[in-house]
């Protein structure tokens, strides 16, 4: 699921503002905004309303328990989607999902380009800051990951080289803005949803803190703004996510360590970290690799240390309408592991890897986002 940081301007310590889009660059992305703000309230609700009068979307809607098992929620999908498919506004709202997700990479890819040169020029004169990057290219891609279009991102995460750009200043800040895709709901402010989920961390000191997976480094900012005086560290495979998160931890002058490195097989010294944080991730991973992710995380956290993760939240803790609406990414977004995620139950996951302490909650509408926390026993 995609989350990205806006950029935002200026960068500290300069003058220096990301370059403006033309207004047809700014047009095009804008309408892009307005569909998918409007497909995901007015037309959703109607869906929803029209869904649960349906009988068999009634009968599902009134028969749905949180304590469902995963076979048995794998078993309600299959009617619940037909139940939703019977209806032609379900079909024009997902009409809508699809045809912006599609078209965010062709317009936003488009009004970067056109102002190539301006913003190579923008990300060069960034100030380095406190931020160290560890570039290693010859980290091996994991099987999942390699060569998969998520989100519909043409050529991968790392399909074109200015994705950090085309989601920090094109679609981030003029049609994610919006929530409404994926499980973010439609007005969401996806830069309070990290403030709230490191909220989330138990203690009120942290010394070190770990990301795996922390793409353009918003989750990391969010860290570092709630305890100043934490070293932040976090690793991700993609360049361009890389590139980004350097750019946004110079800009708030971070001390920060961004590592270009497998989160399932990190490096880190044992017991070297007191608390790890996930921010969408663990949908864009099979089970066996969060499994592996798990267990790695588990090694680096100190005796007591801290696990807070946010994603989707499970099938069973929300309406089998917004079940059917989350289960749509995975064919058609992308998203190869996202119901696979969905149907998860990872309290147990963790318990089976050693954690203790685990709770889980939703924060927000919709059951998101989902909060899973534990402890690394003492
Ligand atoms: C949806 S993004 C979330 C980024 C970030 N956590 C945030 O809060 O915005 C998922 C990120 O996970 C990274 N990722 C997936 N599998 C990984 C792995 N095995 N090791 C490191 N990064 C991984 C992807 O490259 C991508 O940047």
């Amino acid at each position: 699921m995609a989350t990205y940081a806006v950029i935002e301007t200026p960068a500290s310590g300069t003058n220096n503002p990301p370059p403006a889009l033309s207004q047809r660059g700014r047009a095009g992305l804008d309408i892009l905004g307005s569909i998918q703000k409007c497909a995901s309230s007015d037309l959703r609700e109607r869906a929803r309303a029209n869904f649960e009068a349906d009988p068999v979307g009634r009968e599902l809607t009134q028969t749905h328990r949180a304590d469902l098992t995963a076979e048995e929620m794998r078993d309600r999908l299959a009617p619940a989607k037909a139940a939703a498919q019977k209806d032609p506004i379900y079909r024009l709202e997902r009409f809508c999902q699809r045809y912006v997700a599609e078209e965010n990479f062709v317009r936003g890819v488009r009004a970067i380009e056109e102002n190539r040169e301006a913003v190579l020029n923008f990300l060069e004169a960034t100030p380095a800051g406190e931020a160290t990057i560890q570039f290693n290219p010859e980290v091996p891609l994991p099987d999942y990951y390699d060569g998969v279009e998520f989100h519909l991102e043409p050529g991968g995460w790392d399909g074109y080289d200015l994705y950090g750009s085309v989601l920090g200043m094109a679609i981030g800040p003029r049609v994610f803005v919006h929530g409404g895709y994926a499980a973010v709901g439609v007005g969401d402010n996806i830069a309070q949803q990290r403030v709230d989920a490191i909220a989330q961390l138990p203690k009120d000191r942290y010394e070190r803190v770990f990301e795996p997976g922390c793409g353009s480094f918003a989750t990391l900012a969010a860290v570092a703004a709630r305890f100043p005086e934490a070293e932040v560290v976090g690793c991700d495979l993609s360049l361009q996510a890389l590139k980004g998160a350097r750019a946004l931890a110079a800009r708030r002058n971070l001390k920060a360590v961004i590592k270009q490195a497998d989160a399932l097989e990190t490096g880190e010294p044992d017991a070297s970290f007191d608390a790890v944080v996930t921010y969408a991730l663990h949908h864009e991973l099979p089970i066996e690799a969060n499994r592996k992710l798990f267990a790695e995380m588990l090694r680096i956290l100190k005796p007591g240390g801290d696990i807070v993760m946010t994603d989707p939240p499970p099938l069973r803790a929300v309406s089998p309408f917004h079940g059917v609406i989350l289960d749509w990414d995975t064919e058609h977004r992308e998203e190869p592991f996202f119901t696979e995620a969905c149907l998860a139950n990872w309290d147990e996951e963790l318990r089976a890897a050693g954690f203790e302490a685990v709770e889980s909650y939703g924060l927000g509408k919709d059951g998101y986002p989902w909060i899973t926390r534990a402890r690394k026993p003492a």
